[in-house]
Protein backbone atom coordinates (compact mmCIF):
# COMPACT_ATOMS: atom_id res chain seq x y z
CA UNK A 1 0.00 0.00 0.00
CA UNK A 2 1.13 3.39 -0.91
CA UNK A 3 1.67 5.56 2.35
CA UNK A 4 2.96 8.38 0.46
CA UNK A 5 0.58 9.81 -3.02
CA UNK A 6 2.15 12.70 -4.45
CA UNK A 7 -0.32 13.81 -7.69
CA UNK A 8 1.11 16.47 -10.06
CA UNK A 9 2.82 19.02 -7.34
CA UNK A 10 3.87 22.24 -8.94
CA UNK A 11 5.64 24.62 -6.45
CA UNK A 12 5.99 28.42 -8.26
CA UNK A 13 8.25 30.88 -6.67
CA UNK A 14 7.55 33.72 -9.00
CA UNK A 15 8.99 32.77 -12.35
CA UNK A 16 10.76 29.96 -11.02
CA UNK A 17 9.09 26.16 -11.17
CA UNK A 18 10.98 24.85 -8.58
CA UNK A 19 8.60 21.70 -8.85
CA UNK A 20 7.25 21.09 -11.77
CA UNK A 21 3.76 18.34 -12.25
CA UNK A 22 5.87 16.08 -10.11
CA UNK A 23 4.29 12.55 -9.71
CA UNK A 24 5.08 9.36 -7.78
CA UNK A 25 4.11 7.39 -5.09
CA UNK A 26 6.04 5.95 -1.41
CA UNK A 27 5.44 2.48 -0.46
CA UNK A 28 4.58 1.97 3.51
CA UNK A 29 7.92 0.59 5.24
CA UNK A 30 10.19 1.27 2.17
CA UNK A 31 13.40 3.20 1.89
CA UNK A 32 13.25 5.74 -1.14
CA UNK A 33 16.15 8.14 -2.31
CA UNK A 34 15.47 11.79 -3.64
CA UNK A 35 18.65 12.34 -5.44
CA UNK A 36 19.54 14.78 -8.55
CA UNK A 37 21.58 17.97 -8.78
CA UNK A 38 21.78 21.32 -6.44
CA UNK A 39 18.91 23.28 -7.17
CA UNK A 40 16.55 20.23 -8.49
CA UNK A 41 14.13 20.76 -6.05
CA UNK A 42 14.45 18.16 -3.56
CA UNK A 43 14.14 20.13 -0.40
CA UNK A 44 10.98 22.10 -1.92
CA UNK A 45 9.32 18.84 -2.36
CA UNK A 46 10.33 17.88 1.38
CA UNK A 47 8.67 21.34 2.12
CA UNK A 48 5.48 20.94 0.61
CA UNK A 49 4.90 17.50 1.64
CA UNK A 50 5.55 18.57 5.65
CA UNK A 51 3.52 22.20 4.66
CA UNK A 52 6.26 24.56 5.19
CA UNK A 53 5.22 25.45 1.70
CA UNK A 54 1.91 25.68 -0.06
CA UNK A 55 1.89 23.86 -3.39
CA UNK A 56 0.30 25.65 -5.90
CA UNK A 57 -1.04 22.98 -8.00
CA UNK A 58 -1.71 19.27 -7.42
CA UNK A 59 -2.28 17.19 -4.21
CA UNK A 60 -0.26 15.26 -1.40
CA UNK A 61 -2.36 12.08 0.06
CA UNK A 62 -0.66 10.56 3.34
CA UNK A 63 -2.24 7.56 4.82
CA UNK A 64 -4.82 7.82 1.87
CA UNK A 65 -5.98 11.53 3.05
CA UNK A 66 -5.04 14.81 1.43
CA UNK A 67 -2.50 16.74 3.33
CA UNK A 68 -2.37 19.74 1.19
CA UNK A 69 -3.80 22.20 3.14
CA UNK A 70 -3.01 21.18 6.67
CA UNK A 71 -0.71 23.37 8.60
CA UNK A 72 2.66 21.62 9.55
CA UNK A 73 2.00 20.55 13.11
CA UNK A 74 -0.90 18.73 11.79
CA UNK A 75 0.77 16.55 9.41
CA UNK A 76 3.37 15.95 12.45
CA UNK A 77 0.62 14.55 14.13
CA UNK A 78 -0.22 12.56 11.24
CA UNK A 79 3.14 10.69 11.69
CA UNK A 80 4.75 12.86 9.22
CA UNK A 81 8.66 13.92 10.73
CA UNK A 82 11.44 15.39 9.11
CA UNK A 83 15.30 16.54 9.66
CA UNK A 84 16.57 19.57 7.64
CA UNK A 85 19.31 19.94 5.11
CA UNK A 86 20.92 22.61 7.64
CA UNK A 87 20.91 21.16 11.42
CA UNK A 88 18.47 23.08 13.43
CA UNK A 89 18.66 22.10 17.12
CA UNK A 90 18.33 23.57 20.31
CA UNK A 91 21.96 25.01 20.83
CA UNK A 92 21.78 25.51 24.16
CA UNK A 93 19.67 23.01 25.49
CA UNK A 94 20.53 19.57 26.48
CA UNK A 95 20.19 16.42 24.31
CA UNK A 96 16.98 15.53 25.95
CA UNK A 97 15.55 18.63 26.07
CA UNK A 98 16.00 18.79 22.46
CA UNK A 99 14.36 15.51 21.98
CA UNK A 100 11.49 16.12 24.41
CA UNK A 101 10.92 19.83 22.63
CA UNK A 102 10.17 17.86 19.63
CA UNK A 103 7.35 15.40 21.48
CA UNK A 104 5.62 18.34 21.79
CA UNK A 105 2.72 17.87 19.00
CA UNK A 106 2.30 14.48 21.14
CA UNK A 107 1.41 15.73 24.48
CA UNK A 108 -2.08 16.02 25.23
CA UNK A 109 -2.47 18.04 28.63
CA UNK A 110 -3.99 21.72 28.11
CA UNK A 111 -2.36 24.65 29.14
CA UNK A 112 -4.60 24.78 32.50
CA UNK A 113 -2.89 21.66 33.77
CA UNK A 114 0.63 22.64 32.80
CA UNK A 115 0.23 25.91 34.87
CA UNK A 116 -1.01 24.44 37.69
CA UNK A 117 1.60 20.95 37.33
CA UNK A 118 -1.63 18.31 37.57
CA UNK A 119 -0.52 15.11 38.03
CA UNK A 120 -1.91 14.21 34.87
CA UNK A 121 0.44 17.32 33.47
CA UNK A 122 3.43 15.31 35.57
CA UNK A 123 2.35 12.23 34.40
CA UNK A 124 2.53 13.28 30.48
CA UNK A 125 6.22 14.78 31.26
CA UNK A 126 7.30 11.60 32.87
CA UNK A 127 5.92 9.81 29.45
CA UNK A 128 7.78 12.48 27.20
CA UNK A 129 11.03 11.46 29.28
CA UNK A 130 10.74 7.96 28.73
CA UNK A 131 9.84 8.10 25.01
CA UNK A 132 12.58 10.53 24.56
CA UNK A 133 15.04 8.61 26.36
CA UNK A 134 14.25 5.41 24.61
CA UNK A 135 14.45 7.65 21.12
CA UNK A 136 18.26 8.59 22.48
CA UNK A 137 18.95 5.00 23.46
CA UNK A 138 17.32 4.10 20.09
CA UNK A 139 20.20 6.11 17.99
CA UNK A 140 23.05 5.35 20.10
CA UNK A 141 24.04 8.38 22.37
CA UNK A 142 21.64 7.92 25.59
CA UNK A 143 24.81 8.32 27.74
CA UNK A 144 24.75 12.05 26.26
CA UNK A 145 21.58 13.05 27.34
CA UNK A 146 22.89 15.56 29.71
CA UNK A 147 25.45 17.25 27.38
CA UNK A 148 24.50 20.65 25.74
CA UNK A 149 23.80 20.01 21.98
CA UNK A 150 26.12 22.53 20.47
CA UNK A 151 29.11 20.94 22.22
CA UNK A 152 28.52 17.56 20.92
CA UNK A 153 30.15 16.39 17.95
CA UNK A 154 28.80 17.17 14.58
CA UNK A 155 27.68 13.69 13.95
CA UNK A 156 26.01 13.29 16.98
CA UNK A 157 24.47 16.51 16.60
CA UNK A 158 23.03 14.84 13.68
CA UNK A 159 21.95 11.52 16.13
CA UNK A 160 19.94 14.48 17.89
CA UNK A 161 18.10 15.01 15.30
CA UNK A 162 17.01 12.10 14.14
CA UNK A 163 15.71 10.60 17.40
CA UNK A 164 14.05 14.48 17.96
CA UNK A 165 11.93 12.82 14.69
CA UNK A 166 11.71 9.80 15.55
CA UNK A 167 9.70 11.04 19.04
CA UNK A 168 6.82 12.57 17.37
CA UNK A 169 6.51 8.63 16.36
CA UNK A 170 6.25 9.40 12.83
CA UNK A 171 4.92 6.39 10.68
CA UNK A 172 6.76 8.58 7.70
CA UNK A 173 10.84 10.01 8.08
CA UNK A 174 11.78 12.46 5.69
CA UNK A 175 15.51 12.72 6.03
CA UNK A 176 17.17 16.03 4.03
CA UNK A 177 21.10 15.34 3.69
CA UNK A 178 21.44 13.30 6.77
CA UNK A 179 24.99 12.08 5.27
CA UNK A 180 26.24 15.30 4.94
CA UNK A 181 29.44 16.39 6.99
CA UNK A 182 29.57 12.44 8.13
CA UNK A 183 32.93 10.64 7.32
CA UNK A 184 32.72 7.51 5.93
CA UNK A 185 32.31 5.20 9.07
CA UNK A 186 29.65 7.33 10.50
CA UNK A 187 27.93 7.07 6.81
CA UNK A 188 28.17 3.06 7.20
CA UNK A 189 26.70 3.80 10.99
CA UNK A 190 23.85 6.02 9.54
CA UNK A 191 22.86 3.59 7.08
CA UNK A 192 22.41 0.48 9.56
CA UNK A 193 20.42 3.08 11.49
CA UNK A 194 18.44 3.62 8.43
CA UNK A 195 17.73 -0.05 8.27
CA UNK A 196 17.23 -0.48 12.19
CA UNK A 197 14.53 2.00 11.79
CA UNK A 198 12.73 0.83 8.79
CA UNK A 199 12.71 -3.10 10.26
CA UNK A 200 12.24 -2.18 13.89
CA UNK A 201 9.94 0.39 13.98
CA UNK A 202 8.18 -0.48 10.63
CA UNK A 203 8.72 3.47 9.34
CA UNK A 204 9.15 4.34 6.15
CA UNK A 205 11.82 6.44 4.97
CA UNK A 206 12.35 8.99 2.30
CA UNK A 207 15.51 10.41 1.97
CA UNK A 208 17.75 13.31 -0.01
CA UNK A 209 21.12 12.38 -0.31
CA UNK A 210 24.02 13.32 -2.69
CA UNK A 211 26.62 10.86 -1.83
CA UNK A 212 25.77 8.07 -4.69
CA UNK A 213 27.40 5.37 -2.54
CA UNK A 214 24.80 5.63 0.61
CA UNK A 215 22.01 6.28 -1.96
CA UNK A 216 23.22 3.10 -4.20
CA UNK A 217 23.67 1.29 -0.64
CA UNK A 218 20.39 2.04 1.10
CA UNK A 219 17.50 2.41 -1.52
CA UNK A 220 15.01 0.23 -2.57
CA UNK A 221 13.88 3.20 -4.80
CA UNK A 222 15.09 6.06 -6.07
CA UNK A 223 13.67 8.87 -7.77
CA UNK A 224 15.76 11.48 -9.97
CA UNK A 225 15.12 15.11 -10.52
CA UNK A 226 16.25 18.18 -12.23
CA UNK A 227 14.74 21.41 -13.24
CA UNK A 228 11.78 20.18 -10.72
CA UNK A 229 10.83 17.23 -12.73
CA UNK A 230 10.84 13.75 -12.36
CA UNK A 231 13.38 12.25 -15.16
CA UNK A 232 13.95 8.52 -13.95
CA UNK A 233 12.61 6.27 -11.24
CA UNK A 234 13.45 3.16 -10.40
CA UNK A 235 15.96 0.44 -8.37
CA UNK A 236 19.81 1.60 -8.66
CA UNK A 237 20.78 -0.17 -11.30
CA UNK A 238 17.74 1.03 -13.68
CA UNK A 239 18.91 5.21 -12.52
CA UNK A 240 22.55 4.78 -12.63
CA UNK A 241 21.97 3.31 -16.50
CA UNK A 242 19.22 5.68 -17.72
CA UNK A 243 20.92 8.60 -20.11
CA UNK A 244 18.28 11.18 -18.67
CA UNK A 245 20.16 10.89 -15.19
CA UNK A 246 23.67 10.64 -16.95
CA UNK A 247 23.19 13.62 -18.56
CA UNK A 248 21.37 16.07 -15.85
CA UNK A 249 24.72 15.06 -13.71
CA UNK A 250 27.56 15.10 -16.04
CA UNK A 251 25.65 17.61 -18.84
CA UNK A 252 25.47 16.70 -22.17
CA UNK A 253 27.97 16.73 -24.94
CA UNK A 254 27.56 19.33 -26.94
CA UNK A 255 26.90 21.22 -23.73
CA UNK A 256 30.28 20.90 -22.78
CA UNK A 257 31.68 21.53 -25.70
CA UNK A 258 29.86 25.29 -25.78
N1 LIG B 1 12.04 30.14 -0.44
C1 LIG B 1 12.47 30.23 -1.69
N2 LIG B 1 12.30 31.36 -2.42
C2 LIG B 1 12.72 31.44 -3.72
N3 LIG B 1 13.34 30.43 -4.36
C3 LIG B 1 13.54 29.30 -3.70
C4 LIG B 1 13.12 29.13 -2.33
N4 LIG B 1 13.45 27.86 -1.91
C5 LIG B 1 14.05 27.28 -2.97
N5 LIG B 1 14.10 28.13 -4.03
C6 LIG B 1 14.64 27.83 -5.37
O1 LIG B 1 14.00 26.65 -5.84
C7 LIG B 1 14.91 25.80 -6.52
C8 LIG B 1 14.94 24.45 -5.83
O2 LIG B 1 15.57 24.60 -4.55
P1 LIG B 1 15.71 23.42 -3.53
O3 LIG B 1 16.30 23.97 -2.28
O4 LIG B 1 14.43 22.71 -3.42
O5 LIG B 1 16.78 22.48 -4.28
P2 LIG B 1 17.54 21.19 -3.78
O6 LIG B 1 17.32 20.15 -4.83
O7 LIG B 1 17.17 20.86 -2.40
O8 LIG B 1 19.07 21.66 -3.87
P3 LIG B 1 20.34 21.31 -2.95
O9 LIG B 1 20.84 19.97 -3.42
O10 LIG B 1 21.32 22.39 -3.27
O11 LIG B 1 19.90 21.31 -1.52
C9 LIG B 1 16.26 26.53 -6.50
O12 LIG B 1 16.38 27.22 -7.72
C10 LIG B 1 16.12 27.47 -5.34
O13 LIG B 1 16.93 28.61 -5.52
MG1 LIG C 1 18.18 20.79 -0.62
Amino acid sequence: MAILEVKNLTLRFGGLTAVNNLSFNIEENSITSLIGPNGAGKTSVFNCLTGFYRANEGDILFLGKSIKKLKPFKITEMGMARTFQNLRLFKYMTVLENVMAGMHCRSGAGIVSSILRLPSQRQEERRIRETSEKCLDFVGILDKKDRIAKNLAYGDQRRVELARALATQPKLLLLDEPGAGLNHDEKMQLIALMQKIQEQLGITIVLIEHDMGLVMNVSEKIIVLNYGQKIAEGTAEQVQNDQRVIEAYLGKEEEEAV
